[in-house]
């Protein structure tokens, strides 16, 4: 038996990034999973994850609508019979434009995909694991929601809304078995980040990257998996409603002057 033996996890924003991390590591701990992205590169994942062994299929669709959300429901249902968690991973960065320069469609381009197709999560998952008795619900806020500085007034909103999700479909969800929880990464390399990181490799600035936590570097996807995996696993039984930074502690500290 492995952490994820016979879970049956939904995983979104799963053809890249930290998503497709958590989908390769969960099937490797033995969940069957349903990778979702909007973009094609999720039949990559499953392809990732079947040649290993595991087990998989690929959803390609928007989390963030209705429609989306029941396809990826009705999808786990078919393939596997039922449906014991649900990753609401799928994010975008919101293109970090100064607060004066947001105009509404980018405020409601950024809260469609991070908070509400978390809330979908929520809808669509939610009474399936209730008549089960009990499942996990996890999604992806971010340290920009618990503090400003990692991203645009938009993204920080948009994820600061997930963290109340967590805080508030808890005591929605009393006593039903159900958990949820939030994962808030730190800087990550992934795909929404890659420009950050190819910006400082062309100036020879990359090991300056992530030097301001403690842990003096940037994370790995894998490193957000880790956590994924463990907070959708019954590992996590008394861990409910919390958001919980995976950020080489830079969350930790007041204001500080990296010393030169
Ligand atoms: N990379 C970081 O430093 C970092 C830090 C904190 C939080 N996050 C969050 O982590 C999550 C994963 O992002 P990532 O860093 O792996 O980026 P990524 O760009 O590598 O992966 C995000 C994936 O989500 C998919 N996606 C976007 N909108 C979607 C939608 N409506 N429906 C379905 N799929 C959709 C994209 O196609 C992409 O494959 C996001 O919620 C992001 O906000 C990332």
């Amino acid at each position: 038996m492995t952490r994820l033996t016979n879970k049956r996890l939904i995983i979104t924003g799963a053809g890249s990034g930290i998503g497709r991390a958590t989908a390769q590591l969960a099937a490797s701990e033995g969940a069957s999973v349903v990778a979702v992205d909007l973009s094609d590169a999720v039949t990559d994942t499953v392809q990732s994850i079947t040649a290993a062994g595991g087990k998989a299929v690929a959803v390609v669709g928007d989390a963030a609508t209705e429609e989306g959300a029941a396809n990826y429901v009705a999808a786990c249902i078919d393939a596997f019979g039922g449906i014991d968690g649900v990753y609401a991973n799928a994010g975008i960065g919101g293109g970090g434009k100064p607060v004066l320069e947001l105009d509404v469609a980018d405020w409601e381009r950024t809260l469609r995909v991070n908070t509400i197709g978390p809330f979908l999560a929520v809808k669509h998952v939610a009474p399936l694991l209730i008549k089960q008795g009990g499942g996990a619900i996890l999604m992806t806020a971010s340290v920009a929601g618990l503090r400003a500085n990692a991203g645009g007034s938009d993204y920080s909103a948009s994820k600061a809304g997930v963290i109340s999700l967590a805080q508030t479909v808890a005591y929605q969800l009393y006593d039903t078995g159900v958990r949820i929880n939030a994962v808030c990464p730190g800087l990550i390399e992934t795909g929404m980040t890659q420009p950050i990181f190819d910006r400082a490799r062309s100036r020879g600035t990359q090991d300056r990257i992530g030097r301001i936590n403690p842990t003096a570097r940037n994370g790995e996807p894998a490193e957000i998996a880790q956590m994924a995996c463990f907070l959708l696993s019954d590992a996590a039984s008394y861990v409910n409603g919390q958001a919980i930074p995976v950020d080489g502690g830079l969350s930790a500290s007041h204001p500080w002057v990296y010393p030169q």
